[in-house]
């Protein structure tokens, strides 16, 4: 089947990207790392990589792969993206190479799969080394999910529904334009974005769920309860909860990514089980071009 390619920035290539990652997930139900809900997660705040035209290769059904750039804080992500068989990871990895070059990229990071030698032995041949941070993806049937958890007294679960006028909570980590910006993906729902609060209105803990009518998988990102609030059980109230919701709104399968044993304690604990490892490899590529 012919394969084209085009460039696309903005809301327009989270659009294909959102496409791909479903046709991804369609094709294999566990494969790879990122969900279409994971990217519109990123999309919750401008980033200057919002404005490169991005490189994606298309079959006649629509986007197969793409090289995904993304600015983050402490360097930048190049995360390539495929349906599985369409376009040689090796010709997506050197487009992506290509764009680190073009933009002159000086500090990239890719999380991989412990079980994608493929995507490693290609890493390692870039100059990119594993950075000892490891983190990991669960998944379980909805049917499988524990029963909602009871609040500890004095702590409410709001939904954005019964919120609107009020400042978005993740508006310190995420800026101000967070809503906004959440708002203009197509999977977010406000009745999936909870909070717990105090009885005196205080934001405790907050979470996001995102539900996917292509593929049926509901994602958890992010899950956060502040220091002061930790160890009462509301990480366990809100997630039971918004699993819950993710399953009446029609989700079967669900999914949360950990980065620590805390997380993967919480996540173990309503149900879901480790599917896979992963390893963030960091690289200072050199030049491919004189500069
Ligand atoms: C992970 C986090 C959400 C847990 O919130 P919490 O409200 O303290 O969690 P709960 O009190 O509901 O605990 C539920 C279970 O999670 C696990 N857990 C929570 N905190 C833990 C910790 N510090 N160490 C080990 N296990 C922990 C335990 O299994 C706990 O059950 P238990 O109390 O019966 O032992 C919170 O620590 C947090 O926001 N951390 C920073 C952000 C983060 O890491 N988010 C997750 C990203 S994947």
């Amino acid at each position: 089947m012919a394969i084209r390619e085009r460039r696309a920035a903005g809301l327009e290539y989270l659009a294909l990207a959102t496409e791909l990652l479903q046709r991804a997930r369609l094709a294999d139900p566990e494969a790879g790392v990122w969900e279409a809900a994971d990217l519109q997660w990123w999309w919750r705040t401008p980033r200057s990589s919002d404005t490169v035209e991005q490189r994606v290769w298309l079959d006649a059904d629509g986007p197969v792969a793409a090289v995904g750039l993304t600015e983050w804080t402490r360097a930048w992500g190049c995360d390539p993206l495929l349906v599985p068989g369409r376009v040689p990871l090796t010709t997506v990895w050197a487009g992506g190479l290509e764009a680190i070059d073009a933009l002159r990229l000086d500090d990239v990071e890719t999380l991989v799969r412990e079980d994608d030698p493929a995507l490693r032995s290609l890493l390692a041949a870039s100059g990119f080394a594993p950075d000892g941070e490891l983190s990991g993806i669960t998944w379980m049937d909805a049917d499988e999910r524990a029963a909602v958890a009871p609040l500890p007294e004095q702590f409410a679960i709001v939904d954005r529904t019964r919120r609107r006028t009020r400042p978005h909570p993740m508006r310190r980590r995420s800026g101000d334009q967070i809503e906004t910006r959440l708002r203009q993906c197509s999977l977010y729902e406000p009745e999936l974005d909870l909070a717990v609060e105090t009885v005196d209105g205080e934001v405790a803990g907050y979470s996001l769920y995102w539900f996917d009518p292509v593929t049926m998988v509901g994602l958890v990102e992010p899950m956060r309860v502040e220091d002061a609030y930790q160890r009462r059980g509301l990480a366990r109230a809100m997630l039971t909860e918004g699993l819950d919701r993710l399953a009446r709104r029609g989700a079967r399968r669900l999914k949360v990514g950990y980065g620590t044993d805390a997380a993967l304690a919480l996540y173990t604990g309503v149900g879901f089980r480790p599917a896979a490892t992963c390893v963030s490899y960091r690289g200072r590529v050199r030049r491919l071009t004189a500069s």
